[in-house]
């Protein structure tokens, strides 16, 4: 597995994997990887024969400097474990690399970021837009890997590939949980251990929502004060939204009539955590 840090190092390893009719599938990340990046890169190997990493933790998209200056690195384990996974290269670029020049293009999404993360994290989309569409171009994928606990991130990159003509399938991957439901993060390295089990009541509040549903409960405002009540029974959980909404338009639902995700962002102590369920209906 080669380490890449230049572009122009990058370019001449995809033109060469390119001429001898590689299928390229790109694992964008921001480092610090666990099981549930190892998942996504074992996926692309099912479906490629030439998969490679980014590891970049894109300044860009943090709208407040701590959280970009406290977001967990590791190095050197994130290279084994993309080698364990079956990646055949690895980008580590240097934020020099990548921003040499200040971008002075400015992508957004509006009708996708009206809810959930979107209001919350100003600007957050928008570098996760501008780098995503930045390795696209750099990597030329065939295929693209995004694990759905971000899902509105997974949907939102859906759309740019379909809105730009990016000539690539975005394959999207079900999220990884710990044992106890939690789902996997680079953010739960931060979580202090009396909060660790406190951060599991977001899953099991996803269970009891699909329980009180099941029962029959279809008001969303009832489903998402229940849920809310479970999360909050952790004293250090905070909740920044829970919200009931499309599958694809991300819009609020005031009635359920079809499948539905709930996603919920909740400070754990001082770490904010996402999580997201699709329920079929
Ligand atoms: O999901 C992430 O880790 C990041 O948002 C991504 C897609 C790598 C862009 O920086």
């Amino acid at each position: 597995m080669k380490v890449i840090r230049t572009i122009v190092d990058l370019r001449t390893e995809i033109k060469h994997a390119r001429s001898q009719d590689k299928n390229i599938s790109l694992v964008p990340t921001m480092g610090y990887l666990h099981a549930g990046h190892a998942a996504l890169v074992s996926a692309a190997t099912k479906k490629s024969d030439f998969v490679c990493v980014s590891i970049f933790v894109n300044r860009l998209q943090f709208n407040s400097n701590k959280d970009f200056e406290t977001y967990p690195k590791s190095e050197a384990s994130d290279i084994e474990i993309c080698k364990q996974a079956g990646a055949a290269l690895v980008f580590i670029p240097s934020h020099e690399e990548m921003y040499a020049l200040d971008p002075a293009i400015e992508l957004s999404m509006p009708a996708l970021s009206v809810n959930l993360c979107g209001p919350v994290r100003p600007g957050h989309f928008e570098g996760v837009l501008l780098i995503v569409a930045r390795l696209f171009n750099l990597f030329q994928p065939d295929l693209a890997f995004f694990g759905k606990k971000d899902y509105q991130q997974y949907r939102i990159i859906e759309r740019l590939v379909r809105d730009l003509n990016f000539p690539l399938e975005v394959v999207g991957c079900e999220t990884v949980r710990e044992p106890d439901g939690l789902a996997m993060s680079s953010r739960n390295a931060n979580l202090k251990p009396e909060h660790r089990e406190q951060a599991a009541l977001i899953f099991r509040s996803f269970k009891i929502l699909l329980k009180a549903f099941e029962n029959g409960i279809v008001d969303p405002v009832e489903l998402v004060e229940i849920a809310q009540d479970v999360i909050v029974s952790g004293p250090d959980n905070r909740v920044e939204y829970l919200q009931i909404v499309h599958p694809e338009s991300l819009e609020l639902l005031t009635v359920i009539e079809g499948p539905f995700v709930v996603a919920a962002a909740v400070f754990c102590g001082e770490v904010r955590l996402i999580d997201n369920v699709l329920i079929e209906v």
